[in-house]
C-alpha cells in the first residue's frame, strides 16, 4: 500500500487521552503511545521501551515523566531515557525512543510519522471541528478490517450511495447517474454537484422536495469536509448546475470525517456531525445520526467483505468507471506525493 508519510494522520480523539492515561494506538504499522503528562502536555512516542521492548503505553505516568511498568525505566516527553533504576551510570548519551510530532485539532490529536523535522502544522487541513465556537458536534468512529485505501475510495466515489444505502441515506439513482464537478488542489480534490428535485435525506419518494449542492473537500491523507445546503426545486437549473452565490457550507449541518490507516488491513474511521449551535434540536439531530450510523455500517459490511475478495485474488485488478475520476485524482495525488518523499 502506498501512504504519504510526510503528512499529519489522526490518531485519536483529544478528549481520549487523559492525564496519567497512556493510550496505544498504530499509524502506517507503527505502535505509538500519547500521553498527557500532569501538565496537560500532550506527547507521542513509539510505544516500546529500549529495555526489553515492552510497550510504554502499559506504563504510568509520573508528574512530566512516563516510567515502563516492566523494569522502570523512566523517560521523559521527549523521549529521552531519564533513569535506569539502581543504575548510577546511564548508557551513552542521547539515548532516546523515537517521538513523534503531535498536535491537537479540531478535537483530533494529529500524530506526524514522516520525518520529524519536516513536520509543519500548517499542512493539518482546514476543518470545522470540535472546539468551533459556532458549532456542536455528535462523533463517533469505527473499526475496520480492511484497508484505509477502500475507504477513502468509497468517500471519493459516491455514486454508490444509491445502490448501497438504500436502506440508511435512502436517494435516488441521480446519485449513480450524474458525476460530480471535481477541481485538483494542491494537497487534495474538491467535489461539488446538485441534486435536483429530491426529499430531504432518508425520505426517498418524499413530497417535500428541493435542491441540494454538496460540497466535499478531500484532503491529503484521508480526511473530509462534506456539506450541503438545500434550495428551491428550480435553483440548480437557474443557475446551470454553477455554485449558489454566497455558498455557506456550514448552515445546515456537515460532517468532517478522517481515515487512518493502521496496519496493511486495518484502519479506523473518525466521524462528526456539526450543527449551528442551538439552532437544531437534539431530536433531529439524533435522527441524523442514526442515519449515518445506518448508512456507515452498509460501508462497513461492504468494504470488508470487498477486502475478503481482494485478499482470495490477490492477481485480479481494478477496472474504472468514469465515476471514479475523484478516486483516481486523489490516488495519483498519493502517489506523486510519496514519490516525492521517496526522492528527497
Ligand atoms: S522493558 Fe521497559 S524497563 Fe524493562
Ligand atoms: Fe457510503
Amino acid at each position: 500500500m502506498t501512504y504519504v508519510r510526510n503528512t499529519w494522520y489522526v490518531a485519536a480523539w483529544s478528549h481520549e487521552i487523559a492525564v496519567d492515561q497512556p493510550l496505544a494506538t498504530r499509524v502506517l504499522n507503527e505502535p505509538i503511545v500519547m500521553w498527557r503528562d500532569s501538565t496537560g502536555r500532550l506527547a507521542a512516542l513509539a510505544d516500546r521501551c529500549l529495555h526489553r521492548l515492552a510497550p510504554l503505553s502499559l506504563g504510568r505516568c509520573q508528574g512530566e515523566t512516563l516510567r515502563c511498568r516492566y523494569h522502570g525505566w523512566l523517560y521523559d516527553h521527549a523521549g529521552r531515557l531519564i533513569e535506569i533504576p539502581g543504575q548510577a551510570q546511564m548508557p551513552a548519551s542521547g539515548l532516546q525512543v523515537r517521538v513523534y510530532p503531535v498536535v491537537e485539532r479540531y478535537g483530533w490529536v494529529w500524530v506526524w510519522i514522516g520525518e520529524p523535522a519536516r513536520a509543519n502544522a500548517e499542512l493539518i487541513p482546514p476543518l470545522v471541528g470540535i472546539g468551533h465556537p459556532d458549532y456542536e458536534f455528535d462523533y463517533g468512529q469505527l473499526d475496520y478490517a480492511a484497508e484505509a485505501r477502500l475507504i477513502t475510495d468509497n468517500l471519493l466515489d459516491l455514486s454508490h450511495v444509491s445502490f448501497l444505502h438504500t436502506e440508511s441515506f435512502r436517494m435516488s439513482e441521480i446519485w449513480a447517474r450524474a458525476r460530480p464537478k471535481l477541481t485538483e488542489q494542491e494537497r487534495g480534490i474538491r467535489s461539488e454537484r446538485w441534486v435536483r428535485n429530491e426529499g430531504p435525506m432518508g425520505e426517498l419518494n418524499a413530497t417535500n422536495r428541493v435542491d441540494t449542492y454538496f460540497r466535499c473537500d478531500f484532503f491529503i491523507p484521508g480526511v473530509l469536509l462534506m456539506s450541503a445546503r438545500a434550495y428551491p426545486v428550480g435553483t440548480a437549473a437557474a443557475l446551470s448546475d454553477a455554485q449558489p452565490p454566497q455558498f455557506s457550507s456550514m448552515e445546515e449541518g456537515f460532517t468532517t470525517q478522517a481515515v487512518t490507516p493502521m496496519t496493511d488491513r486495518t484502519a479506523r474511521y473518525f466521524y462528526m456531525m456539526g450543527w449551528p449551535r442551538g439552532r437544531v434540536d437534539q431530536a433531529s439531530r439524533d435522527a441524523t445520526r442514526v442515519i449515518y450510523e445506518k448508512g456507515f455500517a452498509e460501508d462497513q459490511r461492504m468494504i470488508e467483505a470487498q477486502q475478503r475478495s481482494i485478499d482470495a485474488s490477490p492477481a485480479a485488478r481494478f477496472m474504472s468507471s468514469s465515476a471514479d475520476q475523484g478516486v483516481v485524482l486523489f490516488n495519483r495525488l498519493v502517489e506523486k506525493l510519496a514519490r516525492q518523499e521517496l526522492a528527497q
